[in-house]
């Protein structure tokens, strides 16, 4: 039985022109890997999906098992080109699919609808359907060479004369054959050219001498910007940036200098969320409405309740939970703690691996002891309760309801629903302890008022 639509999805090689030691398709933009980025793009509507990688790049297959759990992998053993990579996934395209959809690991801007396009154009008769645009700056990417309006061939950059490296019109690499056609039409590619590889864009000219239709579609650069370099993938996060602010500001965010605002690929926002300037946004972070994140703030793996307010200069690091109202103040820390509604914690603290109750309050410069070299702790500061500031809590221990804690206290032992716990060392008072001045008309200085 024929299936719709095979995804393979091309990985493999360490991207030597990114001077890494970790596999291209790892690096990330907006928080997330480029293989990531183009996975969760192609699961929305292929079928299934493989992924070719090369020896050894056991991360890579990691990675992309996490977006796509069902995904085949196929080791391409050496790097020979686009096509050879492709046919290192002979026996999926051999299982028979409708459309073969190639995807390059290293183009993570590429939306679904575009993807919807090409398996169209296929659908609706055309052998082959690639993708291109029209580039500012074509150095690198195939051309895509037309006669009368008529795909005729792609020439990869290395082989083209220079007429054709003239051409704007530049191969994305994203391409969609029809699944009869497809090991046909990639069987027949050689390796005479330049580099030396088997180019997969030689389909189209490929095609052509078949008497198979080619055709193709077009969309923006930013689309489909091809990471090579370190300079391209900072221009890939520019551009998804700007993605996600607009997305966010037309979701009813208000960002006073979206410019200056960092967000990930999953950052979900809330209506009438306000974010102020210079705020950056890790991976997994879920702001409610209303929520007001103040400037220079960090935040990772957090959620951030209605009507709260983070900030400025606040770290929400992974598991920090704050309910409605909660207020995290400036130079505040929190890690894997639940903040509940209507708590304050509002300056110079570490929270980390604690609970602290509806309504409480965390004075100035208080922290959880939650490590103690070998292994981590846990706080829990009941409803209501009151800690006072320079608060040392050395985990585990608890702080009963409504109890409170005087300031510059170590906390060691469990305190009580609503009993006063002290910490600290009585304070000494020494009467008449200075030593009186001698009397200015003496001479010099007395030697106390010197040391003052
Ligand atoms: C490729 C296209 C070029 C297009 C550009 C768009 C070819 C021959 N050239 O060039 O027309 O304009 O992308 O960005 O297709 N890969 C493998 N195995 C290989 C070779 C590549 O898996 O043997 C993977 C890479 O990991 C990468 C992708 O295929 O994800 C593209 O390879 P890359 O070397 O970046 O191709 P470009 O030279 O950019
Ligand atoms: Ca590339």
């Amino acid at each position: 039985m024929k299936r719709n639509c095979l995804a393979i999805v091309l990985a493999a090689g360490e991207g030597t022109r990114m001077a890494s030691l970790r596999s291209k398709a790892l690096h990330a933009v907006a928080g997330q890997s480029l293989l990531a980025h183009v996975l969760c793009t192609v699961r929305e509507f292929a079928a299934d999906t493989a992924v070719v990688i090369g020896p050894g790049q056991d991360a890579v297959a990691a990675e992309a098992l996490r977006i796509i759990p069902r995904a085949e992998f196929f080791v391409q053993a050496e790097r020979r080109g686009t096509a050879h990579a492709v046919l290192a996934a002979r026996a999926a395209i051999e299982r028979g699919y409708d459309i073969v959809l190639v995807v390059f690991g290293d183009t993570p801007l590429i939306r679904s609808a575009t993807l919807v396009r090409l398996r169209d154009a296929v659908a609706a008769g055309a052998a082959l359907a690639v993708l291109g645009f029209h580039a500012a700056d074509p150095s690198g990417y195939g051309r895509l060479v037309t006669e009368g309006g008529t795909l005729v061939a792609i020439r990869e950059e290395k082989d083209a004369s220079e007429a054709e490296r003239a051409i704007r019109l530049c191969n994305a690499g994203v391409m969609a054959i029809r699944g009869d056609v497809a090991l046909a039409l990639l069987d027949r590619v050689d390796d005479r050219n330049a580099k030396r590889e088997f180019y997969l864009t030689d389909v189209v000219a490929i095609a052509r001498a078949m008497g198979l239709r080619a055709t193709a579609l077009e969309t923006e650069e930013d689309e489909v910007l091809g990471i090579n370099t370190r300079a391209q993938l900072a221009q890939a996060e520019a551009a998804l940036q700007k993605r996600l602010r607009d997305k966010a500001l037309a979701g009813g965010v208000s960002m006073t200098a979206p410019e200056t605002v960092f967000l990930a690929n999953d950052t979900v926002l809330g209506k009438d969320v306000i974010i102020e300037p210079y705020v950056v946004f890790g991976p997994g972070v879920v702001i409610e409405d209303g929520a007001l994140i103040r400037s220079f703030s960090h935040l990772e793996g957090a959620h951030v309740g209605k009507g709260a307010r983070v900030g400025p200069f606040a770290r929400l690091r992974p598991g920090a939970q704050l309910g409605a109202e909660v207020h995290i103040g400036n130079f505040v820390e929190v890690k894997a703690a639940a903040i509940e509604a209507g708590a304050k914690v509002n300056h110079l603290t570490y929270i980390g691996d604690a609970r602290v109750g509806e309504g409480a309050n965390v004075g100035a410069g208080t922290i959880t002891c939650n490590y103690d070299g070998v292994a981590k702790h846990r706080t829990d500061i009941g409803k209501g309760a009151f800690i006072g500031s320079n608060t040392a809590l050395v985990a585990p221990v608890t702080i009963g309801d409504g109890a409170y804690v005087g300031s510059g206290s170590v906390i060691t032992g469990n305190v009580p629903a609503n009993a006063l716990a002290l910490g600290r060392a009585r304070q000494v008072v020494k009467e008449k302890w200075r030593p009186p001045l001698r009397k200015a008309k003496s001479g010099g200085k007395s030697k106390a008022a010197d040391e003052d």
